[in-house]
């Protein structure tokens, strides 16, 4: 639960939005840490990365600690990152209609898709990397060949280069409602801030969004396609866009 109506939830997506110019990340990180002092603020990173390559980065970037940590796309939730142990309420959601070796096996029959690295495949996702140039029809096929084989799953692709396979219960924004009823927090008490595909499930919910300026064109394409008063496009890239959405929004 929040203090007043003074405070909010930003969940953030780290690459691209909150990471990626050092010197508005810090100067975000001091207002949001002036905040938390006043415990007006709880912080989530909402993350395509798996908590192992979050510690990459927790290492090298200056990130205040979170609240909570959404990694892998939605499908990892931890509350301790001291000793992390996968949230095993959320897994039960996840494991409705999954079948992890059924998909694999379909998925395998595509010679465009080559896994991306283990540390990154966890129980509730799959992940490969697909070229841009032959990303839409092999997504076409895959999904119908999915579908035929009775497979209702989500196929999100990023970056022009990422595709994740997730369950139909899982994604970011999944994730996010999840943390909202758990700490009772209203979406209009709520921001999400991202900059890609797997970041569209955030931005698609009730919650006040805010797309950095420097979106890759997936984002773009469908902000064009679905924007409405929740949502704001920075003309400002990075943690200086979340900064200037934070404002917009009458949050800071
Ligand atoms: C991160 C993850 C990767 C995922 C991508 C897009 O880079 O490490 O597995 O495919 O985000 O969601
Ligand atoms: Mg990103």
């Amino acid at each position: 639960m929040l203090k007043s109506m003074n405070s909010f939830l930003l969940v953030t997506d780290l690459d691209n939005t909150l990471v990626g110019d050092d010197i508005a990340l810090n100067h975000l990180n001091q207002q949001l840490a002036k905040k938390r002092e006043q415990g007006e603020i709880k912080i989530v990173y909402a993350t395509g990365r798996s908590l192992y390559l979050y510690r990459l980065l927790a290492r090298e970037k200056a990130l205040l600690p979170p609240d909570a940590l959404i990694t892998s796309v939605g499908t990892e939730m931890y509350f301790d990152l001291n000793s992390p142990t996968f949230d095993a309420e959320w897994a039960e959601i996840l494991s409705q209609g999954w079948n992890r070796s059924g998909i694999k096996a379909i998925a395998s029959n595509y010679p465009a898709l080559q896994l991306q690295p283990k540390s990154e495949q966890n129980p509730f996702k799959i992940s490969y990397y697909l070229a841009q140039s032959v990303a839409q029809p092999t997504l076409n096929k895959l999904q119908a060949d999915l579908q035929q084989q009775g497979y209702q799953i989500k196929l999100i692709y990023s970056a022009g280069q990422d595709l994740d396979l997730l369950p139909q219960n899982g994604d970011k924004g999944l994730a996010v409602k999840f943390l909202r009823n758990k700490w009772k927090i209203a979406a209009e008490q709520t921001i999400v801030c991202g900059d890609s595909g797997n970041d569209i499930a955030l931005l698609q919910g009730e919650e006040k969004g805010i797309i950095v300026g420097n979106a890759k064109p997936e984002l773009r394409q469908w902000y064009a396609a679905n924007h409405n008063g929740t949502l704001y496009l920075s003309q400002t890239g990075y943690a200086k866009g979340i900064l200037e959405g934070l404002k917009y929004f009458n949050f800071l």
